[in-house]
């Protein structure tokens, strides 16, 4: 109760989907990125960034696997409950893990899961056209959700490889037609990863929602990256999209800071950063 009146007359508030669509009328750009445990938690809450999700790259990243095909729901939620310790004012999304959201009643358990267990406020899952059903069946029962398109690593042994997606018109058109699709069904959030600049922006547009994007270019309404790229501590190669903050920076504090500056100040990305 004293925690609750405390949020209510703090100077910032915690965000929540409202306020993410606010800014994106606002144009204010929404930072995102990803945390895995408290002590991050706390320390991105410090940064400033929105949106904090604790992505099934902790499959890669903490775990040390080759893809995110192993994590479990077990594991994001371990994790999330981890990480809702530490935070205070952004917005808290779990992954959904590969195979836990394979029919609209399973979707259904284990979104609640990641909420009560995990403390998660939205679950984001990836996927299309396919998804359709799921998306709306979470949304009819009250749960923020959102839709990841484009690069969907969970599919990685399907197309072979983290490639760009939508490069060519039909591809284009498809993902345009499921991000509309998608936001129909309710979902609140669409996530762009991997995908043409260009693409990016017309999708942003074409959307009520807020478009996050990574390696989507600088035109969707907010921009996540994995906590590890921003801090370099990734092993092995990096990214396209992804940016060293450490650089010039004393502290990770700092680093996670000069991450939320370029994203509200539109210095990141930058077009070595875009394909
Ligand atoms: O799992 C993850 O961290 C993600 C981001 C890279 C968007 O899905």
């Amino acid at each position: 109760m004293y925690k609750h009146l405390q949020e209510r007359y703090a100077p910032r508030p915690p965000v929540n989907v409202a306020t993410l669509v606010r800014m994106k009328a606002e144009q204010e750009k929404i930072a995102c990125i990803t945390a895995y445990d408290a002590s991050f938690a706390t320390l991105v809450d410090d940064a400033g960034v929105d949106l904090v999700l604790v992505g099934d790259s902790l499959g890669m990243v903490i775990q040390g696997h080759d893809t995110t095909v192993p994590v479990t729901l077990n594991d994001v939620i371990y994790h999330c409950r981890a990480v809702a310790k530490g935070l205070y004012r952004p917005f808290l999304m779990a992954d959904m893990p590969f195979m836990t959201y394979a029919s609209k009643e399973q979707a259904l358990e284990n979104a609640v899961r990641l909420m009560q267990e995990g403390g998660a406020k939205m679950v984001k899952l990836e996927g299309g056209a396919g998804q359709i059903e799921i998306v709306e069946f979470l949304a009819n029962h009250d749960i923020a959700v959102c839709a990841h398109l484009g690069l969907k690593p969970q599919s990685v042994h399907k197309v072979g490889g983290f490639r760009v997606q939508g490069r060519d018109e039909a591809a284009a058109e498809q993902m345009m037609r499921d991000a509309k699709v998608l936001e129909a069904a309710g979902a609140d959030i669409v996530l762009l990863e991997c995908i043409p600049s260009k693409l990016g922006g017309e999708i942003t547009q074409s959307l009520h929602v807020p478009v996050i994007g990574i390696g989507a270019g600088p035109h969707t309404d907010g921009q996540i990256l994995v906590l590890y790229d921003v801090l370099d501590i990734t092993a092995g190669r990096k990214p396209k999209f992804s940016k060293n903050f450490m650089t010039g920076q004393s502290s990770a504090l700092d680093a996670v800071k000069a991450f939320t500056h370029s994203v509200k100040s539109l210095e990141y990305p930058a077009p070595e950063h875009c394909f």
